[in-house]
C-alpha cells in the first residue's frame, strides 16, 4: 500500500512511523509512506499557506492554491481516496480502519490553523475523518492514528496474522484478559482455567469475560451486537453475578 500524507509539519511523524511495527512495515515494503510540506507547494515568494479569512474573525485559513497543487503533483494522474482529517468527518473505527486497509493508495491532509479554505472541501477532498469529538491544534497526530490503525490491517504488518480477528472490536466485542507468567505475582493468581489445558473451557472463559468486559465498560457496543442464544443465556448469568455482588456491597 502507498500512503501519502500531506502536511505542514512532515517532521511530526518522523518518530512514530519509523518505529515499532509501522517501522518494520516499511522496512518490509509492506507500506511506503511518503511526508510532503505543503509549503513546498506555495508560489510565492514568501510560501505563504494561510490567509485571513474573508468577511473577516479570528484565525487564519489554509490557501486553496498549494493544497490543489500539492495534489495534483503527488497523484498525477492515479486516483485515490483524498482523506481530510478534520473533527467534521466520520468518527474513525476498526471498521473504517479495515475499508481503508483495501485501498492500494491513501492520501491524507492534515489542516491547520482555523480552518482550511472550503474549496479544498467541496472540490478536492473525497473523503473527511475525525478521530474523536474533540478537536487538536492540527490533522498530524489524526493521520498517524489512521495510518497505524490501516497499516496493522495489512497482510504480513503484524506478526500474527489472526491477532487483528481477536482484538478488541474485531467482533464488535471488547477483548477478554490476558495473563503471562508469573502464575502468581504478589498474591495475585491467573485464573485456574487458563491452566487447565482444556482449549473449549478457555474458550468459554474467554467469550464470557469479553462480554463481561464489554457489558461493564461499553454497554453501547453490546446494544448493537446480534447476540446468539449462547451469548444472551452468558450475559444473563454475568448480569445477575453483577446483581447478587451489587446487593452485597448494598
Ligand atoms: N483536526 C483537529 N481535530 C481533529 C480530530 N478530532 N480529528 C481529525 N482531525 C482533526
Amino acid at each position: 500500500m502507498r500512503i501519502d500524507v500531506l502536511t505542514l509539519f512532515p517532521e511530526m511523524f518522523q518518530g512514530p512511523l519509523e518505529t515499532s511495527i509501522i517501522g518494520r512495515a516499511q522496512a518490509a515494503g509492506i507500506v511506503d509512506i511518503q511526508l510532503w510540506n505543503i509549503r513546498d507547494f506555495a508560489t510565492d515568494r514568501h510560501r505563504q499557506v494561510d490567509d485571513y479569512p474573508f468577511g473577516g474573525g479570528a484565525g487564519m485559513v489554509m490557501k486553496p492554491e498549494p493544497v490543489f497543487r500539492a495534489v495534483r503533483h503527488v497523484l498525477g494522474e492515479d486516483a485515490a481516496p483524498v482523506i481530510l482529517m478534520t473533527p467534521q468527518g466520520e468518527v474513525f473505527s476498526h471498521q473504517l480502519a479495515e475499508k481503508l486497509a483495501k485501498e492500494k493508495r491513501l492520501l491524507l491532509i492534515c489542516g491547520h490553523y482555523e480552518g482550511l479554505d472550503e474549496r479544498i472541501r467541496e472540490h478536492l477532498v473525497t473523503k473527511q475523518i475525525s478521530i474523536g469529538d474533540y478537536v487538536l491544534t492540527g490533522g498530524e497526530l489524526p493521520a498517524m492514528v489512521v495510518i497505524d490503525a490501516v497499516v496493522r490491517f495489512l497482510p504480513g504488518a503484524l506478526g500474527e496474522a489472526t491477532a487483528v480477528w481477536t482484538d478488541s472490536f474485531a467482533q464488535g466485542l471488547l477483548e477478554y484478559p490476558q495473563y503471562t507468567r508469573p502464575r502468581g505475582f504478589e498474591g495475585m493468581e491467573v485464573p485456574e482455567v487458563l491452566l487447565s489445558g482444556d482449549h473449549q473451557r478457555i474458550a468459554d472463559w474467554r467469550r464470557r469475560e469479553s462480554l463481561r468486559r464489554t457489558w461493564q465498560q461499553r454497554p453501547d457496543l453490546i446494544a448493537k451486537l446480534d447476540l446468539d442464544e449462547r451469548d444472551r443465556e452468558l450475559l444473563a448469568a454475568i448480569q445477575q453475578e453483577q446483581n447478587k455482588s451489587d446487593n452485597r456491597l448494598d
